[in-house]
C-alpha cells in the first residue's frame, strides 16, 4: 500500500554527468515506484545523450526490475536459458555456486570489450544490470564511447570502413544462431544519427571478405584506436546499483575479480532491430 501513495515526479530527477567518456548518474529516481511517461522521456534522453547511466541505492526485486526495462522497450529472456528462474526475463550474471552449481554465467574472468548480443541478426540496444553482490576488490565494468572513436578515426580509414561488415561470433556455439551473422563495421544510430564503431574483441570474429591475416590486422588496429584511456569510463559497483546502458554506441568490458569473492547481478535486456544497410 505505501508505494502507492508514492510516486516519481520528472521534477525532482537530476541527471549528473560523470564527466567521463560517457555516463551520468541519475538521482532523485526510485525504481521501486512507476514511472510516468515525463520520467521515462526525461530518462530516455539521458541515455542517449550519456549512453549509460546509473541509479544508487535502489531496493528493486526481479519484476520491479522487469516493468523498469519494458519501460523502454520489450524485455526478452536471454538466449542463454537458466534454470528455475522465477522472472524469465532476469538473467543472472554470477560466478558464485550454490551446492556445487552455478547458479549465474560469466564467472569471475576478465570480459573483454563487446556490446551485448551482437551475435544475433536482431542485436542488443538497452542492458540493465543490477548489483545484488559485490565483490570487495576487482569487478568493475568499463564502457567505451564508440561514437568518440569513429569520429577520431582519420578520413581514410573512414572511407576504408565504408560498405565493410563483421561477422560475430559467441564462444557458446550453442548460443550462435545456425548461420553466423554480419553487422556493419560502422553504424547509425536511430535516434542519435550519430554513427559508431561496432566492433570489439570479445565477439567480433573476422571481416567479411578479407582473409584472415588482413582481417586480424585491420580489427587489431580498430581496437587499439577503440581501447584509448580518453574514450573509456570505468564503473566501481555499489550494491543497489541499477546500470543501463545503450549497447548500439558503447561497448563494455568487465574487469576480473576473485574467485573467492561474491558477485552476484540481475540482468535484463532488450533486443533491437536488424542493423539496415547503409
Ligand atoms: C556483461 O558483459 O554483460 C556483464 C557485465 C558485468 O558483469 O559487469
Amino acid at each position: 500500500m505505501k508505494n502507492l501513495e508514492r510516486t516519481n515526479h520528472v521534477d525532482e530527477i537530476s541527471i549528473i554527468p560523470t564527466g567521463g567518456a560517457v555516463g551520468a548518474e541519475i538521482r532523485g529516481v526510485d525504481l521501486a515506484l512507476p514511472l510516468d511517461v515525463d520520467c521515462v522521456t526525461r530518462i530516455k534522453q539521458a541515455i542517449w545523450d550519456h549512453c549509460v547511466l546509473f541509479f544508487r541505492d535502489q531496493q528493486i526485486d526481479e519484476t520491479q526490475q522487469v516493468r523498469f526495462t519494458q519501460y523502454f522497450g520489450q524485455a526478452v529472456p536471454h538466449v542463454r536459458k537458466q534454470r528455475d528462474r522465477p522472472v524469465e526475463e532476469i538473467f543472472i550474471v554470477s560466478n558464485v555456486k550454490e551446492n556445487g552449481e552455478e547458479i549465474g554465467a560469466l564467472g569471475n574472468a576478465e570480459i573483454s570489450f563487446h556490446s551485448d548480443l551482437s551475435y544475433l541478426r536482431k542485436p542488443g540496444t538497452l542492458s540493465f544490470l543490477y548489483a545484488v553482490e559485490v565483490p570487495r576488490t576487482g569487478g568493475a565494468t568499463q564502457w567505451v564511447n564508440c561514437y568518440q572513436a569513429y569520429e577520431t578515426l582519420s578520413d581514410s580509414m573512414k572511407e576504408r570502413l565504408l560498405g565493410l561488415r563483421a561477422v560475430h561470433r559467441h564462444y557458446v556455439e550453442e548460443q550462435n544462431p545456425p548461420k553466423l551473422v554480419d553487422h556493419p563495421i560502422v553504424r547509425t544510430h536511430p535516434e542519435t544519427g550519430h554513427q559508431s564503431l561496432y566492433v570489439g574483441p570479445h565477439l567480433t570474429k573476422s571481416i567479411v571478405g578479407f582473409d584472415e591475416a588482413e582481417s586480424r590486422t585491420l580489427l587489431e588496429e580498430l581496437y587499439s584506436h577503440i581501447m584509448q584511456p580518453q574514450f573509456i569510463w570505468t564503473h566501481e559497483w555499489q550494491v543497489g546499483d541499477l546500470l543501463v546502458w545503450d549497447n548500439r554506441p558503447t561497448m563494455h568490458r568487465r574487469e576480473p575479480f576473485p574467485q573467492t569473492e561474491r558477485r552476484v547481478m540481475r540482468r535484463t535486456q532488450i533486443f533491437g532491430d536488424e542493423i539496415p544497410v547503409e
